[in-house]
């Protein structure tokens, strides 16, 4: 199987297909760079965590910073799902998408007390607040409107995630979470102040994580924590335990999300807190095997030290590659006879890091279309503007049909807002 997820394949005529249809055909008719997804997919990827958690009180909140676009939030939404978002600007997006406020959370280092005001009057489920600072913040900017925010804080439990150091956020050296040491006086002083309402705890510890045993070092490090903050008379309906399962890039094997909720669950249960509510947040598991990202050869380079494939779509468009050196696999979209080489896929934009994929085996000439894959996650969500270069359409397949969900920008639009000064 292609590491691009269930919905993706390779037909017997050389065609790669998702969720059934053709992908060059799409690029020749919507142009690239095209983000193209699969609803199937992103259902499929869902229903695990939905199977493993039934009968248990839960709540699924995608992690919308993977992919923000409106139609796949409403594809969230409608599928049960609550909201992981960390700006004002998140929130906005997943109402308009349909999401209910009481099924978001908020959680972020950085909340402004605009966005602070704007969350508690939509009514969202919780505030993951980050620091003491934030927290008396919050209760000050509640109380004046007569309010309470519901609070869980979030702990940084200080345990390795064994991910990439950018991508890590449970250890002591980041910014995230309140340190471990001092959450439970974090929680007396969140018990005593008017605008707070105490519901819950919170930690997350990195992304595309691939084991299970640093999810279950952190659980333990949170439930010591809730039983000393329990004991002290604060009581604790729910324990979040953020997002960061992995996905298959190349040959990770991360665990099914319904194995790690499993393992999840029985430890919850051996530790005598079985009966809580669990809320997960996951963001690149439910998304990033669900898309790709297409784009045209627009001129073959060999050269001496490297054979340069340049291609339309650059690191504005994906930029993963370049800030985390990941790496992502590329695919013709359809299979072309003659002998395969080893290219550099890289993008127009000038610089020596904008590259899609490096050492790259293919067999292509300019005017094929290859698709890069697993490009659900964190790829559109990162997308910029750089170089003036407006950012690309995006499809969502659902079943036969192809819907644009999101139009290519326009030039136009890109310099609308700028002014020119007299001389
Ligand atoms: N919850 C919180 C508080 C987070 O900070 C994140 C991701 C998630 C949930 C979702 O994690 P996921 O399930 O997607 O791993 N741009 C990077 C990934 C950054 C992740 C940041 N936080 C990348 O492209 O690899």
């Amino acid at each position: 199987m292609l590491p691009g997820g269930p919905h993706l394949e390779r037909g017997g005529d050389g065609e790669l297909r998702l969720e059934g249809h053709a992908l060059d055909a799409l690029g020749a008719q919507f142009g690239t760079p095209l983000y193209v997804y699969s609803r199937a997919a992103m259902r499929a990827a869902l229903a695990p965590y939905q199977r493993a958690l039934a009968g248990r009180p839960h709540l699924v909140c995608y992690a919308m910073k993977a992919n923000s676009s409106l139609a796949v939030l409403q594809t969230f939404a409608a599928a049960g799902c609550g909201f992981d978002i960390v700006s004002g600007g998140e929130l906005e997006r997943a109402l308009a998408a349909g999401a209910a406020p009481g099924r978001i959370v908020f959680s972020g280092v950085g909340k402004t007390a605009a966005e602070m005001k704007r969350a508690l009057e939509a009514g969202v489920r919780c505030f993951n607040v980050e620091s003491v600072g934030e927290l008396e913040r919050l209760s000050a900017l509640a109380a004046g409107i007569g309010r309470r925010a519901p609070v869980s804080l979030r702990v940084n439990p200080d345990v390795d995630a064994g991910t990439h150091p950018y991508i890590s956020t449970g250890l002591k050296g980041n910014k995230f979470g309140i340190a471990h040491g001092q959450a439970l006086a974090a929680y007396r002083l969140a018990a005593t102040l008017p605008g707070i309402e105490v519901t819950g705890i919170d930690c997350h510890i990195g992304s595309q994580i691939t084991q299970v045993e640093p999810y279950l070092d952190a659980l333990d490090r949170v439930l010591d924590l809730v039983e000393a903050v329990e004991a002290a008379g604060i009581a604790l309906r729910h324990i979040d335990l953020g997002g960061g399962l992995g996905i298959t890039y190349t040959d990770e094997t991360p665990p099914r999300a319904d194995e790690f909720v499993a393992r999840v669950l029985q430890r919850l249960d051996e530790r005598g807190h079985g009966g809580r509510e669990l809320l997960l947040e996951p963001g690149r598991s439910l998304v990033g095997n669900a898309g790709v990202l297409l784009t045209e050869v627009l001129y073959l380079k060999p050269g001496e030290a490297k054979n340069f494939c340049i291609v339309d779509a650059a690191m504005n468009d994906l930029v993963r590659p370049a800030m985390y050196e990941a790496w992502m696999a590329i695919e013709p979209c359809r299979e072309r006879e003659g002998p395969a080489r080893v290219w550099d896929v890289v993008g127009p934009v000038c610089e020596s890091g904008d590259w899609l994929g490096r050492d790259r085996r293919l067999a292509v000439a300019p005017g094929d279309r290859l698709a890069v894959l697993s490009a659900g996650a964190y790829a559109m969500a990162m997308a910029s503007n750089y170089n003036t270069r407006p950012r690309a359409a995006e499809l969502m397949l659902d079943g036969a049909r192809v819907h644009l969900i999101r139009e290519r920008e326009s030039v136009a639009e890109l310099f609308a807002r700028e002014r020119l000064i007299p001389d």
